[in-house]
């Protein structure tokens, strides 16, 4: 029988804490909330007034419900409140020594029966229960935040935390309608071992203005559909807890440099830019607490003012290439109505390009998307053409060719002799850099990354590549094109992996060696990132469903750019490959897919 929690403590009631009240007074457990003065019990009580009072509003809770819901709370001042309850659950910052002394009081206040745990993120929940006369009933119980909508929670057991502990908080978090994945003791557990590295990483990309705030996080949102972009999920997180949550990973986790925290968040944290909880950190909000952005200096101007920044106009386009992503760029610009010139290496290219359009726009006339007649508009502007001279006269030319630098170059080198001065060319690389491309030409100021995801025709991301030679002009064109394309067009540097690869490839390659180390299973990892952070796929997922060599071959290349240890690609990954597992194409990857 698993043993009955019918009143808990939560000590610390900030981002976490005052979440985590709410997830137990909700399901029927009595909480006696504690914080350290007056003023701050006040803060906790109206963050969860405002959740509860959002919920109401929304009509997700009852107003009853949510009266029922407040009167099992008892707001206290001091953890000698704490006297009677079965457990209690320690959310105050992410310092040891801080963190040590609460657990040393509790052991002196808290019934000898009562379980003690800990929302730490990274600290060692080992060195935490020693702290106290009881290590065997001390465990980590993670929450992820928002603490009421997240459903995992991750379970931490030390090598003393008794079994019979462990059983009854996993049934615990049963009853909250939580799901568990029970792990052992180690920096960041599993998901913020996997988050963090790219946190850190983007803040550093901000920080070297390789892309801006919200053109990185529209990146993540768009290009692999996360619920939200990692610098907005920082001001969620709270700076000076993502600081300490880095800088114990960075100390713990074997000084990876990734997790070294970038020295931006430093600086922002002594300034008082703490986030949502702050009303400002890397976006600014409404007021402290308030998850609603609004506009601050660096807020760009709105896409239309383009024109303004010296874009041009764009009438006519080329695609060059005959593979899915020429062709879903065909369909893109047709549909958008541009007039387009597609050149093959052949009329049987062609036909089979003209074809694979036709066939995607019949599905559109299928599914109510697209009139029969805007279908024949769109055909009737494509021109179909086996040599480059017909790109005399347009005004952009994508180029989406076989991803080798020798015919890239080559062709680039004939655009220039072949198109009128002026024309933006535009290659959809995703792994070369794109000045070399650029230097093929005599007019490398001309010369942009357009990178489509596949399929270009659905995916909303368009990630604009500017070389060091890129002049403002070719950029606004690019922005305006991306803009009457119907698609968010993000800008950066002209490094491997641009944004989006840069940032999701380390974070699968960090699970792979996750599941090397045997820390814990590819169903665990999984649920962790999908539960946890609401992300739509688990790694193992998404790399079987990219391909694990495509994966390797893009981990290697940004471990050879940029000489990150930590890019290393992990040994399993590489024997997986060589062993012909690639996924979901070859019926075999980190699963099986042939007896699905
Ligand atoms: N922020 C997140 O996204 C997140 C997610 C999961 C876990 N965590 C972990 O949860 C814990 C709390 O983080 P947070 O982001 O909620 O921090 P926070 O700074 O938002 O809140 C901490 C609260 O603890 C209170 N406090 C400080 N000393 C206290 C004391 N002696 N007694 C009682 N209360 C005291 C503070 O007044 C504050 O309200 C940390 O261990 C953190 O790593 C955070």
């Amino acid at each position: 029988m698993a043993r009955e929690f019918t009143s808990v403590g939560v000590v610390g009631l900030g981002t976490m804490g005052a979440g985590i009240v709410e997830v137990f007074a909700r399901n029927g457990v009595d909480v006696v909330a504690v914080e350290i003065s007056a003023a701050a019990l006040e803060r906790g009580r109206a963050t969860l007034t405002g959740s509860t009072d959002r919920a109401v509003t929304k009509g997700k809770l009852a107003e009853a419900d949510r009266d029922a819901l407040l009167a099992r709370i008892d707001w206290q001042v001091g953890l000698d409140a704490l006297h009677s309850v079965d457990l209690v659950i320690e959310a105050v910052p992410e310092h040891l020594d801080l963190k040590q002394r609460i657990f040393a009081e509790l052991d002196r206040v808290c019934k000898p029966e009562a379980i003690l745990a800990t929302n730490t993120s990274s600290l060692s929940v080992t060195e935490i229960s020693v702290a106290t006369s009881r290590p065997n009933q001390v465990i980590g119980i993670h929450f992820f935040n928002p603490a009421p909508v997240m459903k995992l929670v991750e379970v931490v057991r030390t090598v003393v935390t008794s079994a019979d502990v462990v059983a009854d908080v996993e049934a615990l978090c049963a009853r909250l309608g939580k799901v568990d994945v029970t792990i052992s003791d180690r920096a960041g557990f599993i998901a913020n071992a996997l988050l963090f590295g790219y946190l850190n990483h983007a803040v550093g990309m901000f920080e070297s203005h390789y892309a801006t705030r919200e053109d990185i996080d529209a990146a993540m949102k768009l290009g692999c559909g996360l619920p939200m972009g990692p610098l907005a999920l920082m001001d969620l997180i709270g700076l000076d807890t993502a600081y300490e949550i880095l800088d114990t990973m960075y100390r713990r986790g074997g000084r990876d440099r990734r997790h070294a925290p970038v020295p931006l968040i430093k600086q922002m944290v002594t300034a008082g830019l703490l986030g949502r909880k702050s009303g400002r950190g890397f976006y600014t909000y409404e007021r402290p607490g308030s998850p609603v952005v609004v506009p601050d200096e660096q807020t760009p101007a709105a896409t239309e003012s383009a024109l303004a920044d010296g874009a041009r106009a764009i009438a006519k386009v080329g695609v060059v290439g005959s593979g899915t992503m020429a062709t879903g760029i065909i369909e893109v610009f047709a549909k958008a109505g541009y007039e387009v010139v597609s050149v093959t290496r052949g009329a049987e290219k062609s036909a089979k390009v003209f074809e694979a359009v036709k066939t995607s726009l019949n599905k559109g006339v299928v599914r109510g998307k697209l009139s029969e007649a805007d279908r024949d508009a769109a055909l009737g502007r494509i021109n179909w053409s086996a040599t480059l001279e017909h790109l005399a006269d347009v005004d952009l030319v994508v180029e989406a060719v076989v991803e080798e630098l020798s015919v890239k170059k080559a062709l680039f080198a004939s655009l220039d002799e072949i198109c009128k001065p002026g024309v933006v060319l535009a290659t959809t690389t995703s792994s070369l850099p794109v000045i070399d491309v650029a230097m093929a030409t005599q007019r490398p100021a001309d010369v942009v990354g357009l990178h489509f995801f596949n399929p270009a025709p659905i995916m909303p991301l368009v990630e604009i590549v500017q070389t060091i030679r890129t002049s403002a002009e070719t950029t606004a064109t690019a922005r305006a094109v991306c803009a009457a394309l119907g698609k968010t067009g993000v800008v950066c540097g002209d490094r491997s992996g641009f944004i989006v690869n840069a940032l999701l490839f380390p974070y699968l390659n960090d699970a792979v060696k996750m599941l090397e180390a045997s820390y814990s299973t590819a169903d665990d990892i999984d649920h962790a990132m999908k539960l946890g952070c609401g992300y739509p796929m688990g790694p193992f997922e998404l790399l079987d469903v990219v391909g694990l060599d495509v994966s390797l071959a893009i981990q290697r290349e940004l471990y050879l750019e940029l000489r990150e240890p930590g890019f290393a690609p992990a040994p399993l990954l590489e024997h997986l490959v060589t062993a012909g597992y690639l996924g979901r194409k070859s019926g075999r990857g980190f699963r099986d897919h042939t007896r699905r």
